[in-house]
């Protein structure tokens, strides 16, 4: 069920006896796709409450059964808040954004504060870390200096996964890093892409933002891996990942974000090496295996593993496909000569068919999940908003300056060594009945087939 926002029920008095209006845009002009966008990301925000008394800055309400979203969805909007603030110039949400970040930092400066450590995966933590690095490529105000700094944070985390404690140590998984942060948690023994794919994005975005030679070794250490372990096949099919003890039986479910992080990065270490011929064939093969795995119908975003039946989509997996609209477009930016072209045809297409669907919701113009079939189907959520903010903002971003490096202008400050000092893990509490009925859901899914169900982010 979805709970609607008590700001979107003020606005349906508001509302009530003037004609609704569906979202509108004409793709060819620039400003109606910014007037378009800015409507989209005050809808997106009325599903936020942490700038309300009682309610915790920085997450969207969660996690279940608590509200619909899991901690790291925070992070994810406020990267795509970042990416649309750069891109169209609007910045109405700074202070919103700016707190929200520093108050989920946790005492060690690292994203992760106490609160969400239990059920803490690689994949979530790292989903901060996203942000924080698009406040520094993007020259978003920097905090005062006994505060902690953008690049650091993203340091601590990039530092702190690079430890052994989250990988696993020789075998044929050698060196992965695992999906969960704890034993204790369903998955410490999954090996799967997206918490190896982050791990290479950020190490990516590192090198290119420091041009610290390390960074840019363990990305190439880290893409190695996930290509020696068939994730990504030689169609550039990219897989969801396997089990230890030996990463063989592969689950095969293919999710857009996971092939669009890989990709994003792949773009970070082209531009890095400028023009290195070997990224530039796995971006070119990464960004052709996007566009024949996840646009298949006619040029529009569609998710395979849970628009095709039997798939279920929950409200992470709902919205995978705004980062992916997002991240090309960076991916743009980082490589025009190679993907200018290829992709500006497919995201206008898939943008249209995004907005067309925006008839939903008390104010008439809320976004669905389904984008292929013209019609509002009925849900309602904060994802869906983020995925056509995503898609508006991708129209645009090819347009506006790429990534800032420390040598461009770039002014957050780093350390090295963040994250480094802090190995011990927290006590752990027993493993409750919601870490139970997470195991259970996993299994009958399983059984059921549905194996898109690792895909959860952080089951609990
Ligand atoms: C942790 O939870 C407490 C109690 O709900 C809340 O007051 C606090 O703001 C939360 N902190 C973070 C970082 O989420
Ligand atoms: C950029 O970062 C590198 C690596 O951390 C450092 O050596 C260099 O001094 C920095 N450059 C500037 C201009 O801050
Ligand atoms: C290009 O990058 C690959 C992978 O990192 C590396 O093995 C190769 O030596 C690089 N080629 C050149 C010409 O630098
Ligand atoms: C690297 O990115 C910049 C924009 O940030 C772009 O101008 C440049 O052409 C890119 N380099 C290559 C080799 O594509
Ligand atoms: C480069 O990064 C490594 C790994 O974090 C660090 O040990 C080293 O001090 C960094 N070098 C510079 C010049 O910042």
């Amino acid at each position: 069920m979805v709970r609607l926002p008590t700001t979107l029920l003020a606005a349906c008095g508001l509302l009530a006896g003037r004609a609704l209006a569906a979202l509108e845009v004409n793709l060819d002009d620039k400003e109606s796709i910014k007037k378009a966008a800015a409507l989209v990301a005050e809808d997106l925000l009325t599903f936020y409450r942490g700038d309300e008394p009682g309610w915790v800055p920085g997450i969207l309400p969660g996690p279940p059964p608590d509200g619909d979203y899991y901690w790291w969805q925070g992070g994810a909007m406020w990267g795509a808040l970042l990416d649309y603030r750069h891109t169209m110039g609007d910045t109405k949400f700074d202070d919103t954004i700016y707190e929200a970040l520093l108050f989920q930092v946790g005492p060690n400066n690292d994203f992760m504060p106490p609160n969400w450590t239990a059920s803490m995966g690689n994949d979530d933590q790292a989903f901060w870390a996203y942000a924080a690095l698009l406040a520094a490529e993007t020259g978003f105000r920097d905090p005062p200096a006994d505060q902690p700094q953008w690049l650091a944070l993203a340091q601590a985390v990039f530092n702190e996964q690079t430890h052994i404690d989250r990988r696993v140590e020789g075998g044929e998984c050698d060196w992965g890093l695992r999906w969960q942060v704890y034993r204790t948690n369903n998955g410490f023994d999954y090996i799967n892409t997206v918490a190896n794919a982050c791990y290479f994005n950020i190490g990516a975005r590192l090198a290119h933002y420091t041009g610290n030679n390390t960074y840019s070794e363990l990305a190439e250490r880290t893409y190695q891996l996930i290509d020696r372990l068939g994730y990504i096949s030689d169609q550039y099919d990219v897989y969801d990942g396997a089990h230890l003890p030996d990463c063989k039986e592969i689950n095969k479910a293919q999710f857009s974000y996971n092939a669009a992080m890989l990709m994003q990065g792949a773009a970070f270490m082209y531009n890095v090496t400028n023009g290195n011929s070997t990224w530039e064939t796995r971006l070119d093969g990464l960004a052709d295996g996007i566009l024949r795995v996840f646009f298949a119908q006619d040029g529009v975003a569609f998710e395979p593993s849970c628009e095709r039946p039997p798939g279920v989509c929950n409200a992470d997996m709902e919205s995978y496909r705004g980062y992916m609209h997002r991240w090309m477009a960076n991916s743009i930016q980082l490589a025009p000569k190679l993907l200018y072209n290829k992709f500006m045809p497919t995201l206008k297409t898939s943008t249209a068919a995004g907005v067309k669907q925006c008839t939903g919701g008390a104010n008439g113009r809320m976004c669905g999940f389904h984008w292929t079939t013209g019609k509002y189907d009925g849900l309602l959520s904060a994802s869906l908003q983020m995925n056509v903010l995503g898609a508006l903002t991708s129209l645009i971003m090819p347009e506006v300056p790429g990534p800032l490096t420390n040598k461009t202008g770039g002014t957050s400050k780093g350390d090295p060594d963040a994250g480094l000092e802090k190995t011990e893990m927290p006590t752990l509490a027993p493993i409750t009945t919601g870490d139970k009925a997470g195991a259970s859901i996993l299994t009958i899914l399983i059984v059921t087939g549905a194996l898109s169900a690792f895909a959860w982010m952080s089951l609990d």
